[in-house]
Order: C-alpha cells, then structure tokens, then sequence
C-alpha cells in the first residue's frame, strides 16, 4: 500500500521507476542593479538552457523517507537540492509516499551552469507526472523559489528574462543567433561559490539592466544579437580573484575564441561559433591542454523531447 492518497492516480497505476533528464543553462547577460535589504542582489539576466545534462531516476520506496545515491558520492546527503525537492512536495500535499533519487551528474558542480538549481525543478516536475499531483504551475514556483534563486527558470526553461533574485521568469520566444550555434563551455578545475562572488562585488559591477534590456529587444526583434552585446557583472570580480579563470579565458582566445564569457557565478567561461568545424577545432585544443571542455547546443525543452535552435 503506497499512501498515495492526494494523488489523483491509484498507487497500482503509478509505474515504480521514473526518469527524467535535468539540463544546464548559461546567462546570456547577467546585470546586477543592487544590493536588497534581505541580502540578495536584484538581478536582470537572460538565461538559456543548454543540451548538457544530469540523469534523475525515480523508484517508489515502501517507507515514509526519501533517499538518494549520487555518482559523486560527496554530493549524496539530505542535504542534496532533489531530496529538498521530493520532501517539499511530501510536506505540502502530505504524503507518505517514500522514493529513491538515483543522480547521474554530468553537468559540473558549482559551476555557474545551475546544475543543482536544474536537478531541484527536474525533481519537482517530475514528481508532478508521475503521481500525477494537484499542484499547480504557482505552486510549483512558490517551492521553486524557496529552494533557489535559479530553480523556477528550470520549471519551464528555454529563453527567458529572469528578475528580482532571478526567481521572476518573463519566457521569451525561442529564438538564436545562427552565427552562435555551436556553444563551446570551459570549466576550470574550481568551484566557485556564489554566495562569496556577489559579496566580491564592487560599486563598478552594478549596472541598471541595460543590457538585459537591449539583449531581449535584440532577441525577440531577431535583430543580430552579437558577442559585445553579451555581458556578466560577475565576471571582473571572478576573474580577478580567481587566476584558474583568467588562464582558462586566456587560452580560450588563444585557441580560436572570438570572444569569452562567464556563465552565472562561474567558473564556468563559454564561447560561441558559427560552425562545427570551428568549434571542435578549439574543442580539441583546449582538451590537449588538459582543459575541461563542452561542446553542446541552445535547446528548447519540455523535458521529454528536445529542439536544437
Ligand atoms: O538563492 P541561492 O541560495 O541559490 O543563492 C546563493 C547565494 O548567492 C545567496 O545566499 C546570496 O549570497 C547570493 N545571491 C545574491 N543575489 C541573488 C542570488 C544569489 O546575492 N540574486
């Protein structure tokens, strides 16, 4: 008997085992217009979700508890985004119903790529189609934003403005440049944390939001959206702080990159190219220099079918 009882499905209809993929995201642009009394910084960044991904599979456990196993064993606690998920979908609706979290990561952690941000929401929507639960798309948000500034992008993905702490999604329509089809990330061998780079902050990094502005006017006018017009108030201070991140920009530029940028807090550096050919001729530079490095696609999703931009 799996105490099911709010959801609208029988226990014996529920499939024991779910999958789901979980996906990264890079920041367009990232304005931090000030610091708010609460301590967070009010944020304007477009945020894009990219084809790199973590794997979550779900299986029913006949015991009142959520448990999970990780492939990085140090990232397998209580205290993991997806338990946090799964335990607030319990309490809110009540449920005894326990499950195993099973996570393959992929997508680097502490990285600036949302990747505990992506696995939270991924457990959220996924807990929603499989016990086909009464909650809706405000509740969701509402347990999104409680977990993380960056979880509610993930409820929904694609392109999109996000504001206040970043937990405020205006979706924009799909649309990407052509000439930065082809996303190359480096991933310098540290993590990064959030928390301690937005306090690094100096008065020279806050900006108004301009160029989140001008960067979803380019978007959704599908004017030519171009590298300068891609920004990071995070990015001076990471990379003065960190000399990994300045090396890794460094030998991005020298190994083709027309130009290279922060995602979120980083350390994660990208860049873009129009061709195939182009990207995997620097991929393979890079990598010959014992670079972390991936090359992958803007993609729209709805977490069961993909579409490349
Ligand atoms: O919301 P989340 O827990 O992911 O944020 C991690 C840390 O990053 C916060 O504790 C805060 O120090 C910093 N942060 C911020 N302003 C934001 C988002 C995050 O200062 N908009």
């Amino acid at each position: 008997d799996h105490s099911l009882t709010t959801a609208s499905r029988s226990p014996e209809a529920i499939d024991r085992i779910h999958f789901t993929r979980s996906y990264a995201k890079i920041n367009l642009t990232l304005d931090v217009l000030q610091k708010r009394p609460d301590g967070y910084h009010e944020l304007a960044t477009i945020m894009q979700t990219i084809d790199l991904y973590d794997t979550l599979c779900f299986s029913l456990l006949d015991e009142d508890r959520v448990s999970m196993v990780c492939n990085r064993p140090e990232l397998s606690n209580e205290q993991n985004l997806v338990v946090r998920a799964a335990q607030a979908i319990r309490q809110k609706l009540g449920l005894t119903q326990g499950l195993t979290i099973e996570l393959n990561k992929r997508i680097p952690v502490a990285a600036g790529l949302g990747g505990g941000s992506s696995n939270a929401a991924a457990t959220l929507l996924a807990l929603q189609q499989w016990w086909q639960l009464p909650l809706s798309m405000h509740d969701l948000w509402e347990m999104a934003s409680a977990l993380g500034s960056d979880v509610p992008f993930f409820l929904s993905g694609g392109l999109a403005l996000c504001e206040g702490r970043g937990e405020r999604i205006t979706p924009l329509a799909p649309h990407w440049p052509a000439a930065m089809r082809w996303l190359l990330l480096l991933k310098p061998a540290i993590g990064v944390s959030t928390a301690t780079v937005f306090r690094k902050l100096t008065a020279t990094d806050h900006s108004n939001g301009s160029w989140s502005q001008a960067a979803q006017t380019a978007l959704q006018t599908k004017s030519e959206l171009l590298p300068t017009d891609l920004y990071n108030g995070l990015e001076r201070g990471v990379l003065e702080q960190y000399s990994e991140v300045a090396q890794a920009r460094a030998a991005m530029l020298q190994a083709g990159a027309h130009f290279v940028r922060l995602s979120g807090s980083g350390p994660t550096l990208f860049t873009t190219f129009a061709t195939l050919p182009e990207a995997a001729k620097t991929q393979y530079q890079l990598q010959k220099q014992g670079y972390e490095v991936y090359l992958t696609r803007a993609i729209t999703t709805d977490n069961t079918e993909i579409a490349y931009f």
